[in-house]
C-alpha cells in the first residue's frame, strides 16, 4: 500500500528541475546586486592576500533579515579561499552561526573541529581549544577568515570581545592568523563594546540595504531558472512574488513563496506555478487575518468577493477596475443591492490595498488602466469566508 502510493506520487511530473536550489542553505554563485558589498569586503580582506599575517583585520555587515549578509560572507570567504590557494596561501574560511553556537566555548570548539580532524568533543577546556588551534595554525602556516554570523545572540559579551582584541595580545609578535567578519542585524553591539575596537569596526561596517522589488525579480529570475523546469512560471507571476515580498525587501521570503508555490502547482498537478499558487504560498507563510475581512463594509467585501471570483477562473496575475466593477454591478443585482457609484468604489479600492489584501498599479496601454491583484490570500479561500457569510 505505502509503497505503491510513494511511488505513484514519485512518477507525478513536477515543475522542480532541482528544489534544493531553492532553500535558504543554498548559497548561489552569482549574487547579484551585491557587487558593491563584495567589493567593499575584498578592499578590507586583500590584506590576508597580500600581505598575510601583516594585520586582524575586522569588519561588521549590517542589515536586516533575507537581504544576503550570510550568502554574501559565504560566497566572499569561500571564493578568497580559493583566490588565496592559487597564490599558495592556506587560507580557510570558517562559517559560524551564533545563534546556534552561543557561547565561547561552542564556538572555539566549532573553530577546532572544523579546522582539525577527530578533535575530541568533550574533555578540553577553551584553553586547551584554544592553544589547539593556534598550533595548528602555526604548524600549517594556516590563516582563517572567521564569520561570526547573528552575532547578537552571543550570551556572553566577553567572548565577543576575546575575539575582536584578545587573540591579537596573546600571541604578540607572532602573524595574525585569524581575522574577522561578523553579522549583525543592527549596530546596537558595537556600543557595548570596547572603544578601540568600536573605531576601527565603525569604519568598516558593510551595509546591505532592503532588496527592491526589482532586485528581488532579477534575484528570483535567476534562481527560477535553475530550481524550475523551462517554462515553469511566467514573468508577471515572478514579478507578483517579488512585489509581495520587497514589502519587506526579503530575498529568503521571496525564495520560500517560489518554493511553496511551486509545491502547490505540483500538488494541483498543474505544469506551470499560476498566481493563485502564490497565494496559497503567501496565505502560509503570513496568514492573512480572517477577522479584518470579515470586519469591512458591505460593499468592500461585496468588491472584493468581485476581485476573487475573476481571479480564481483566470491564470492572469491581475483584473482590471473596468472588470471588477461590472462583476460586482452584477453581484449586487443578484443580491438586490444598490451599487455604489464609482468614485466611491475607488475609496474601497484605496481602503482594500491599504490592509494589505489587493496590490494595484496603473499602467499606460491604451490610456491609464488600474490592474488589480489580490495578494494577501488565495481567491478560493476569500470567496468561500465571503459567500458563507450573509
Ligand atoms: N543577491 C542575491 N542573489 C541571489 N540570492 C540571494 C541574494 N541575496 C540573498 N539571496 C538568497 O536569499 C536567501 C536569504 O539570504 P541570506 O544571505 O540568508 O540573508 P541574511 O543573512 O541577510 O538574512 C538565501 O537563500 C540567499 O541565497
Ligand atoms: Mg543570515
Amino acid at each position: 500500500m505505502t509503497y505503491d502510493i510513494i511511488l505513484k506520487e514519485l512518477e507525478k511530473p513536477s515543475v522542480f528541475k532541482n528544489e534544493a536550489v531553492l532553500f535558504p542553505d543554498y548559497v548561489p554563485v552569482n549574487l547579484v546586486h551585491r557587487e558593491e558589498q563584495i567589493r567593499n569586503l575584498t578592499r578590507l580582506f586583500r590584506i590576508m592576500i597580500d600581505s598575510p599575517g601583516a594585520i586582524l583585520q575586522r569588519a561588521i555587515l549590517v542589515g536586516d533579515t533575507g537581504v544576503g549578509k550570510t550568502a554574501v560572507a559565504k560566497r566572499f570567504g569561500t571564493t578568497m579561499e580559493d583566490i588565496a590557494k592559487e597564490r599558495k596561501i592556506n587560507l580557510k574560511y570558517i562559517h559560524i552561526n551564533c545563534y546556534k553556537d552561543r557561547t565561547f566555548f561552542l564556538i572555539i570548539r566549532k573553530i577546532a573541529q572544523s579546522l582539525i580532524p577527530n578533535i575530541p568533543n568533550r574533555g578540553l577546556s577553551v584553553q586547551e581549544f584554544f592553544n589547539l588551534i593556534w598550533n595548528y595554525l602555526e604548524e600549517n602556516n594556516l590563516y582563517i577568515l572567521l564569520t561570526l554570523d547573528e552575532v547578537d545572540f552571543i550570551i556572553e559579551n566577553e567572548a565577543l570581545l576575546y575575539f575582536l582584541s584578545r587573540i591579537n595580545d596573546e600571541y604578540v609578535n607572532k602573524k595574525q592568523r585569524i581575522s574577522i567578519i561578523l553579522i549583525t542585524r543592527n549596530l546596537n553591539l558595537l556600543y557595548e563594546i570596547d572603544r578601540s575596537i568600536q573605531s576601527t569596526l565603525l569604519h568598516n561596517i558593510i551595509k546591505f540595504d532592503p532588496y527592491t522589488s526589482n532586485q528581488l525579480y532579477d534575484i528570483i529570475k535567476l534562481r527560477s531558472k535553475e530550481a524550475l523546469k523551462e517554462g515553469v512560471i511566467d514573468d508577471d507571476t515572478l514579478n507578483m512574488i517579488a512585489e509581495i515580498a520587497a514589502s519587506r525587501g526579503d530575498a529568503r521570503y521571496a525564495l520560500e513563496l517560489l518554493w511553496r508555490a511551486g509545491k502547490y502547482a505540483d500538488a494541483d498537478g498543474s505544469n506551470k506555478i499560476l498566481p493563485e499558487h502564490v497565494r496559497k504560498a503567501q496565505s502560509d507563510v503570513f496568514p492573512f487575518p480572517v477577522n479584518i475581512i470579515l470586519e469591512l463594509s458591505l460593499h468592500e467585501k461585496l468588491l472584493l468577493l468581485s476581485i476573487a471570483s475573476i481571479l480564481k477562473k483566470s491564470k492572469s496575475t491581475h483584473t482590471n477596475m473596468g472588470e471588477v466593477e461590472s462583476v460586482y454591478n452584477m453581484i449586487c443585482e443578484n443580491k438586490k443591492i444598490e451599487p455604489r457609484k464609482h468614485t466611491q468604489l475607488w475609496e474601497y479600492i484605496q481602503n482594500l490595498k491599504n490592509i494589505g489584501i489587493i496590490q494595484t498599479k496603473v499602467i499606460n496601454t491604451k490610456g491609464r488602466t488600474t490592474i488589480i491583484n489580490l495578494t494577501g490570500i488565495p481567491a478560493e479561500k476569500l470567496e468561500s469566508i465571503l459567500s458563507s457569510e450573509k
